[in-house]
Parts: C-alpha cells; sequence; structure tokens
C-alpha cells in the first residue's frame, strides 16, 4: 500500500498509550481496512522520560508542533475544554488536518466552532470515544437510526457513579464509604466532583443529543444533578418498590424543543438500563417506528476507549469526512431547550422527621397544596429519638409541582434534613 496515512497522538496516557499499542499490535490488519499503511510518526505527552512500555516515535515536547507538522491526522487525547487540548484541535483543523479525539469537555463546549473549522476546512473531526467510551454509540445515533429520527436517548454514561451505586446497593454501604473505596482502587479521580456531580454524564449528553437530533450541542442548557446526596436508604427504598436507582443523562424531544438532563433516577428491576451494573455503561435509544434500541458495554478504560479512538483514524485513513455532528455545521438546529420542570413522572420522595405528631398531616397538606397526590407511603421508625423516614410514592405529576411542596415542606423544624426527590423511570 503506498502513501501511507501519518499520524500523530498527543497524550500517552490511559487512552493515548492504549492507541499506540493497538496500532502496534493490528496496525497491518487496520491497514488493510484503511486502504493505507497507518504510519504513527509523531507523539508528544508531558514527560518524555516516564516509562510507558511503548516506542516513542518522532517525540516532541511540544504538542503544538503536532499540529504544524506533516501529519495527515492529528489524535488529541490530553483533555479539557480549554488549553493546550483546545490550541491543539483548533490549530490542526486551521492547518487542515485530520482529528480525532476522545474529548467530551471540549466538544461539549466547542463543538458547533469546531465543526465550523473542520467543515471550513474539508477535513474531519470524529469523537466516538468522548461518549460511552467504546460503544459505538456515535455512530449509531449520527448514521445508522437516522431514518425515523429520534425521541429519546437515555443513558448510564459514566462508569465510576455506576460503580459506586452499583456497590451501595449490594453492600449496603454508604456513598462516602463506596466513593472512598472507589478512589483507593483507581476506579474514581482524586477530585471526583466532575463525575459524581454529573458533569461528565453532561458533557456526554451534549454530544449525543447533537447527533441524536441535529442540533449545535449546548451543554449550559443541560440541568444537572449529581448522586452525592443518594443514601443506603434511598436504594434500599427503591429495591422495595422494585426499582434499582441510576444515574441517568436523558435527552427528549418535547415538541419542537429538546429536554436534557442528568439526575438519579429510578429505574424499574428486569430493565435493561437496570441491569448495567459496576462500571459498564448503557444506552437506551428510542428511535420512533424503528423502534427502541439499547447498548451497553464498557464506557472507559483502555482498551475500550482506545478501540473507538481507532474505529475514527481507520475512518479518516479511509477518507471519509462525513459532518462532524450529522449534518453539515451551517444546518445544525439551534438546540431549543424545553421546560424540563414540566416533565411528569411519578415521585419517589423521602422525608427524615421527627417521630411527634401531626407531622404526617402538615407534609401530605403541602403535598396537597401543590397538587402532588400519594400513591404509596412507608413510614420507618429508627432508634427511639431518631429521626423517621417517611418515604412516599406520588402518582404522575410534574418535577415544577413537587419542588414546589417540597419548597413548604422543607424549612419545617419537625423536618431533619433536605427531603430527597427522584424521578421514577416508566420502563
Ligand atoms: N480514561 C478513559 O477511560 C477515557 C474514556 C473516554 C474518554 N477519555 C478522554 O480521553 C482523554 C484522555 O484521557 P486519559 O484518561 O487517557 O488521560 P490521562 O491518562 O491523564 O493522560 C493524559 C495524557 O496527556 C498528557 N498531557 C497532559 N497535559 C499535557 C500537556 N500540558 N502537554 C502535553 N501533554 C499533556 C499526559 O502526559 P504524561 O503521560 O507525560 O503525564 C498524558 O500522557 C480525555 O479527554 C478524557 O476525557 C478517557
Amino acid at each position: 500500500m503506498s502513501n501511507p496515512f501519518r499520524i500523530a497522538i498527543a497524550g500517552l496516557g490511559t487512552v493515548g498509550g492504549g492507541v499506540v499499542k493497538a496500532l502496534a499490535a493490528r496496525g497491518d490488519e487496520l491497514s488493510r481496512r484503511a486502504g493505507r499503511t497507518l504510519a504513527l510518526t509523531a507523539v508528544s505527552a508531558r514527560d518524555k522520560n516516564k516509562a510507558r512500555g511503548f516506542d516513542l516515535p518522532g517525540w516532541t515536547d511540544d504538542p503544538l508542533s503536532l499540529a504544524r507538522g506533516d501529519a495527515d491526522l492529528v489524535v488529541e487525547l490530553i483533555g479539557g475544554d480549554e488549553g493546550i487540548a483546545r490550541a491543539l484541535v483548533e490549530t490542526a483543523l486551521a492547518n487542515g488536518k485530520h482529528v480525532v479525539t476522545a474529548n467530551k469537555a471540549l466538544l461539549a463546549r466547542h463543538g458547533r466552532a469546531l465543526a465550523d473549522l473542520a467543515e471550513s476546512k474539508g477535513v474531519t473531526l470524529k469523537f466516538e470515544a468522548a461518549a460511552a467510551g467504546g460503544i459505538p454509540i456515535v455512530k449509531a445515533l449520527r448514521e445508522g437510526l437516522i431514518a425515523h429520527g429520534v425521541d429519546a436517548v437515555k443513558g448510564i454514561l459514566n462508569g465510576t457513579c455506576n460503580y459506586i451505586l452499583t456497590e451501595m446497593e449490594s453492600s449496603g454501604r454508604s456513598f462516602a464509604e463506596v466513593l472512598k473505596e472507589a478512589q483507593a482502587k483507581g476506579y474514581a479521580e482524586a477530585d471526583p466532583t466532575l463525575d459524581v456531580g454529573g458533569g461528565d454524564t453532561a458533557h456526554k449528553l451534549a454530544l449525543l443529543a447533537s447527533v441524536a437530533f441535529g442540533t449545535a450541542p449546548n451543554f449550559d442548557a443541560i440541568s444537572v444533578e449529581g448522586i452525592e446526596h443518594i443514601t443506603a436508604d434511598d436504594i434500599a427504598f427503591a429495591s422495595e418498590f422494585g426499582f434499582r436507582i441510576k444515574l441517568l443523562g436523558v435527552a427528549r424531544r418535547v415538541g419542537d424543543a429538546i429536554d436534557q438532563k442528568v439526575h438519579p433516577a429510578m429505574v424499574k428491576v428486569r430493565t435493561p438500563l437496570a441491569n448495567v451494573s459496576g462500571a459498564a455503561n448503557g444506552v437506551m435509544v428510542d428511535a420512533g417506528e424503528a423502534g427502541s434500541f439499547f447498548f451497553s458495554g464498557r464506557g472507559a478504560g483502555e482498551a475500550p476507549t482506545a478501540s473507538a479512538v481507532i474505529a475514527d483514524i481507520v475512518e479518516a485513513a479511509s477518507g471519509a469526512v462525513s459532518p462532524v455532528f450529522g449534518r453539515p455545521a451551517a444546518s445544525l438546529l439551534p438546540l431549543k431547550p424545553a421546560d424540563g420542570k414540566a416533565a411528569i413522572s411519578p415521585w419517589y420522595l423521602r422525608f427524615e422527621v421527627l417521630d411527634v405528631p401531626g407531622v404526617l398531616a402538615a407534609i401530605a397538606g403541602n403535598l396537597a397544596d401543590a397538587g402532588v397526590s400519594i400513591e404509596s407511603m412507608i413510614q420507618r421508625v429508627r432508634a427511639p429519638g431518631a429521626p423517621v423516614a417517611i418515604v412516599m410514592i406520588t402518582h404522575e405529576t410534574s418535577q415544577a409541582c413537587v419542588e414546589r411542596a417540597l419548597k413548604a415542606i422543607g424549612p419545617s423544624d419537625k423536618v431533619r434534613a433536605r427531603p430527597c426527590m427522584i424521578p421514577m423511570e416508566a420502563a
């Protein structure tokens, strides 16, 4: 095969290292698939002397120089929505180089502008690894499920959160205990805020919504709630009602608008999403007349993420220059945010209250005033003097109504902790 396809990689950590190793191990077969020899010609990271277990062809201390060299494709695997990663991607595109990245934060924030730049230069910008790691969900939404349109995408997109929730369920331990253990085992970052706070899921959701609905990524329109406040009690109560708690990223068409939110949700056991356990990811796509499709697999880690990056590299090498978000950037629709608080579902509510007469009646009164009606209730008395847990499942009602009720209930001196509200998914 003549005319090698020159690849430069910036970032040689978990993902970059995996890509270099996969190219070394399967380069011949991958080149045959691409129809061109895939040649790794230059690499860059922070520290040349770090032990990595692979060669460093064309090493440079300056990642930006890769964007100005003779590579056909620059692979950005450094991370971060600003700084060197953004400069590298912008410079590479501006210099007419194809770009592959796993950087969800960068694309969620600057995806529209980068898509404009890539298209103006006639090059491709690919990001399969940025959402759900090894699961080929970007390609499925961008190309495979376009015939009838997509009504909703619902996913477990953060392995750290799913690992924590799964461990809390199986061991009965608290969020803090399980998080600490996950950090010790390397499953959670030293600063877990982006994962457990829902921000990482939101980055990925912004990208999935864009390819699903043909809209420009609109990260700022996503309402984000993490899992930090979920207690072992919530998980045990969920189980009693036949549900599991999962952190979901949900993007749903509502008329001509899109509702995007990240939040813990009660998911019925024996449904596909409820059975995504440990660090795995899962995505449910409702594709209109075509039906529902469920994808699951490893959403992070060296091999799964490298697998997605390699697929993008081979596609770029084979000459496919498809629009970044599935349609020409100029025709991407602005994402019109729906009123998320109007969304209707049954709700799980938990109150921690003093065991004194009249508390239950007061809560029921506030709920009724806000138009929230109760379907079932459990009251759990604990040690004498300790707060009582009251758990209610509501009939279908809007988030706005539930929030109105909780705003009235929360300040009572009989209520001992911030009430918890979690929507219950229909399926
Ligand atoms: N890890 C996953 O499972 C996963 C999954 C999906 C997407 N991603 C995304 O993939 C990207 C890379 O993640 P990762 O987990 O591979 O990160 P990582 O293990 O922390 O590796 C980052 C790499 O970037 C290099 N680097 C950092 N700052 C640099 C700078 N200023 N100049 C030059 N090089 C710099 C580091 O160099 P040194 O090695 O010399 O320190 C390292 O090689 C991120 O955008 C992440 O969100 C990761």
